[in-house]
């Protein structure tokens, strides 16, 4: 239970977005020491073993991730492993295609009020 907190003291902005899954609410909300109802850090990254996801024995290397997640998940397959565990979308490095995402549905949100802002003061 603990552990979130002590990975997140130096991996701030992965324990921010993972607080914002299922696996992290479900985490908040039970309690220490009780069977967990969801995914902490070393579930998916290992204890000792915590190596980048680019390096094969990783455990959440393309080779090994699908087991990883079937430790809970019995079904998951490759497309299931798309999911990304905790997401920033404002980090472009890490995560190009949501921050391109996420530009996209803001400017549409901003021009469409805009406009009809607009047009309903000429109106
Ligand atoms: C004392 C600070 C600290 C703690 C505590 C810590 N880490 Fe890290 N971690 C780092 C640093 C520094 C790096 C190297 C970062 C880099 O290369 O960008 C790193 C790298 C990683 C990487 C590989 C990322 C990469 O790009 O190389 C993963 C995955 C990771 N940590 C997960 C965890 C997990 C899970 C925990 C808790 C069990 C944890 N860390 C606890 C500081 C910490
Ligand atoms: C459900 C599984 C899961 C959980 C729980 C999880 N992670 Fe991750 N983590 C991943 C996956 C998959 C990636 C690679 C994809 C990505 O970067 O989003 C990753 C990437 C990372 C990286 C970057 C590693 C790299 O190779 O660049 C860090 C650092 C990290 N996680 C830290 C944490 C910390 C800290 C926690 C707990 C607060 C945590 N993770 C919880 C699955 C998980
Ligand atoms: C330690 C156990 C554990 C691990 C490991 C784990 N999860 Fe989960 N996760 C859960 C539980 C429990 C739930 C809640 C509901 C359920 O069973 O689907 C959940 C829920 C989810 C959900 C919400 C949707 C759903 O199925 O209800 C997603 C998406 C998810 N996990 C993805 C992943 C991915 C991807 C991995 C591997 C990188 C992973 N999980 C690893 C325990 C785990």
């Amino acid at each position: 239970m603990a552990s979130d907190a002590r990975c997140g003291k130096c991996h701030e902005d992965r324990l921010e977005h993972y607080r914002d899954t299922y696996h992290g609410k479900a985490m908040a909300i039970g309690k220490p020491n009780v069977a967990s109802a969801g995914a902490v850090c070393y579930d998916c990254h290992g204890h000792h073993e915590v190596l980048p996801q680019a390096n094969p024995e990783s455990r959440l290397s393309k080779e090994k991730i699908v087991a990883t997640c079937q430790q809970c998940h019995k079904g998951a397959n490759t497309q299931f492993v798309q999911y990304r565990p905790h997401a920033n979308p404002l980090d472009r490095e890490n995560y190009p295609v949501l921050k391109l995402g996420l530009l996209a549905i803001t400017s549409l949100l901003i021009s469409v009020f805009t406009f009809f802002g607009l047009h309903t003061i000429v109106w």
